[in-house]
């Protein structure tokens, strides 16, 4: 059932580009490409009424939606809260019928989470889950459910379903700012052709994986390994951390990038690994700036950046391209690298990809 794959987690890499395929089918109207989300039966007043709106998830999912508050509050101005659901249940949050609690789980089993639904709930708020498993706890007590419709994820890392998470975050953004009439056509259009495009742009850079592999193998034994990223390549570096983390056991952290100053950088030495992300045109030059700081104590540079970006090579070690998207759709394409660094790693390692040590697929107790 590894379809020729050695790892589930392999193969559930490469199913992205279905997996985006399907959380998208029956959400756009290809004839003018506003979104459709017949599930939501939102309004424009309902939609209005919110004046927060509060994502809760763990882990993974908790990742995506630090990308779902980047998204909404661009597209919709509306002012978005992200937290953790083990914070979030035993603290006094503030939730009232004015705020959309959006809770992200792929099982939809996750008792922290489901805990912070039934909070949220008990508050008086409405419901939105993100999940991947129809029936799950969390699709059956939300008042609102939209599917990822990834496929089963087998292998403990997350990769499928942080993309389709991202995924449904961007139509939900968009959907927001369309029924709020926030949005002009023209660029709904312009985000919603960039979306369609990122299936192939997946496939692309899955058909260059070659150099992340010899990647892999100059980190394998590093005793720490950062990730640097302002914005939401921030938000995915803590992502791309998080991976290598928990199948390669290697130390690693994620930093914004503006930080390093402030503490991190008495962390770097010579030789310590850094994948700096560095998509976003309005920080690139500051990135840069944090780069030669990296670069000037001694450590070896793996730069992540957009195609055709040819500065960047004077100021690292390596580059990693990603096909050239829209600004806000970069993490769709940025985390894939980063999932396959991690994945080769463990691989150099011998170790048990799809279950590493300690942990379990769902988290179904605290
Ligand atoms: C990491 C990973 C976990 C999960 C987290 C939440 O690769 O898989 O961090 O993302 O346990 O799980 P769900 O999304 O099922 O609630």
């Amino acid at each position: 059932e590894k379809n020729g794959y050695d790892h589930f987690m392999l193969k559930e890499i490469h199913e992205q580009p279905k997996a985006l395929q399907n959380t998208m089918a029956g959400r756009v109207n290809s004839e003018n490409g506003s979104i459709v989300f017949d599930e939501l039966q939102w309004t424009k007043d309902k939609v209005n009424g919110w004046n927060k709106v509060s994502i809760v998830a763990c882990g993974t999912a908790y990742h995506a939606g630090l990308i779902g508050k980047s998204v909404i509050e661009e597209l919709t101005r509306t002012p978005v809260d992200v937290e953790v659901a083990s914070e979030f249940r035993y603290r006094r949050p503030i939730v009232d019928e004015k705020t959309l609690v959006i809770v992200v789980s792929q099982s939809g089993e996750t008792a922290d989470t489901l805990a912070a639904l039934r909070e949220s709930q008990k508050l008086g708020a409405q419901v939105l889950a993100i999940t991947n498993v129809v029936g799950s706890s969390i699709a059956r007590e939300a008042n609102q459910v939209i599917l990822t419709n990834a496929g089963p994820e087998i292998a403990v890392a997350s990769t499928k379903a942080y993309t389709t998470q991202i995924l449904s975050f961007y139509l939900i953004g968009i959907y927001m700012a369309q029924l709020k009439e926030q949005i002009t056509a023209e660029y709904r259009n312009e985000l919603v052709q960039s979306l369609q495009q990122t299936p192939d742009q997946i496939t692309e850079i899955l058909e260059h994986t070659k150099g992340l592999r010899w990647y892999a193998e100059s980190i394998k034994d590093a005793k720490s390994v950062f990730f640097l990223g302002r914005g939401i390549d921030h938000a995915v570096s803590l992502e791309g951390s998080l991976k290598l983390k928990e199948i390669s056991y290697i130390h690693s952290e994620a930093y914004a990038a503006g930080e390093l100053k402030h503490g991190t950088l008495a962390l770097i030495e010579e030789g310590t690994p850094i994948v700096a992300l560095n998509t976003q045109e309005e920080v690139y030059e500051k990135m840069l700036g944090n780069i030669q700081e990296v670069k000037a104590r001694g450590a070896q540079v793996l730069g992540v950046a957009l195609e055709g970006n040819m500065k960047i090579w004077q100021y690292v070690d390596e580059t990693c391209y990603i096909p050239v998207t829209h600004a806000l759709l970069t993490p769709i394409l940025s985390v894939v690298p980063l999932q396959l660094i991690s994945y080769y790693t463990a691989l150099e390692l011998g170790n048990d990809v799809d279950k590493p040590r300690n942990l379990a697929k769902s988290v179904t107790v605290e």
